[in-house]
């Protein structure tokens, strides 16, 4: 039986072993294979959502000042297509290594780094001036919890959000009754394996329950499913539309 923390809002949070192991695994060594491992063979063979629509949905959606949630060693952040020729970048990480990695990857741009939980609010002071875009790919998928849990960490960065920023981001999900973006056999081997291990904690997430957590804050602009692999964009309208929304 889980330890579910209740938080003022009423929404349960994951217990800390299970947030511990949804990023565990993401130590050197396992960084160093991660972009050949996940970004060269399973997005294509496993997940089925080619690597070049997540970096697309990258070069749409990034901006001047962006903050990137959950990431790993930067693959997408050191080729995207930046509007200009020095963004601001900050970093947000549970996984000191991952920062490392990402912020060695990106050296050239001095990204902020910082070390935190997404299931706590961000740190105001080290989180700084309201972004214009927030990435978080390949994150929702390794949070354990509910999806309404999971959305915890949209709460946490609206408030770090400038009106109109882009949210943006993608999640493995394990398919739903209807068949749509049914896993293929090694995906679901693979997806079995990583939830025993709680490096996955997916095997609840729908991709409604996505587009409704995304709706009850931001305006939603697409989600769609390429494979298993759900990619949403939305748009943060500022704390009126958050208030107003139940
Ligand atoms: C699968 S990797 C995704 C990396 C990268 N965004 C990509 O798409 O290649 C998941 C990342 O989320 C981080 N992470 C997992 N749980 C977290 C949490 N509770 N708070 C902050 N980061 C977390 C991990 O440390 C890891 O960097």
């Amino acid at each position: 039986m889980h330890d579910e923390r209740q938080t003022p809002s009423g929404d349960g949070q994951p217990d800390a072993a299970r947030v511990g192991a949804g990023q565990a695994i993401y130590a050197p060594f396992s960084l160093a294979v991660y972009d050949v491992v996940v970004h060269g063979i399973s997005n294509h063979f496993i997940w089925r959502c080619p690597t070049y629509q997540l970096r697309r949905l990258y070069d749409r959606n990034v901006t001047a000042r962006h903050v990137d949630v959950g990431v790993g060693t930067g693959y997408f952040l050191a080729r995207a297509h930046w509007p200009v020729a020095r963004p601001e970048i900050t970093l947000v990480d549970l996984n000191p290594h991952c920062l490392a990695r990402a912020a060695g990857r990106i050296s050239r741009l001095s990204p902020g780094m910082v070390e935190a939980n997404v299931f706590e609010p961000l740190p105001a002071a080290q989180m700084g001036k309201p972004y214009t875009s927030a990435g978080l790919c390949y994150l929702l998928h390794c949070l354990p919890g509910s999806m309404k849990q999971k959305a915890q960490v949209f709460d946490h960065l609206v408030p770090h959000l400038a009106d109109g920023a882009h949210v943006f981001g993608a999640t493995i999900l394990p398919g739903d009754a209807t068949g749509r973006g049914a896993p293929n056999w090694a995906a679901r081997q693979l997806m079995r394996i990583y939830n025993a291990k709680g490096v996955f904690s997916n095997e609840g997430d729908r991709i409604e329950d996505l587009e409704a957590e995304l709706a009850r804050r931001f305006e939603v602009v697409d989600i769609r499913l390429y494979g298993t692999v759900a990619l949403f964009e939305a748009r943060y309208r500022g704390a009126d539309r958050a208030a107003s929304t139940p």
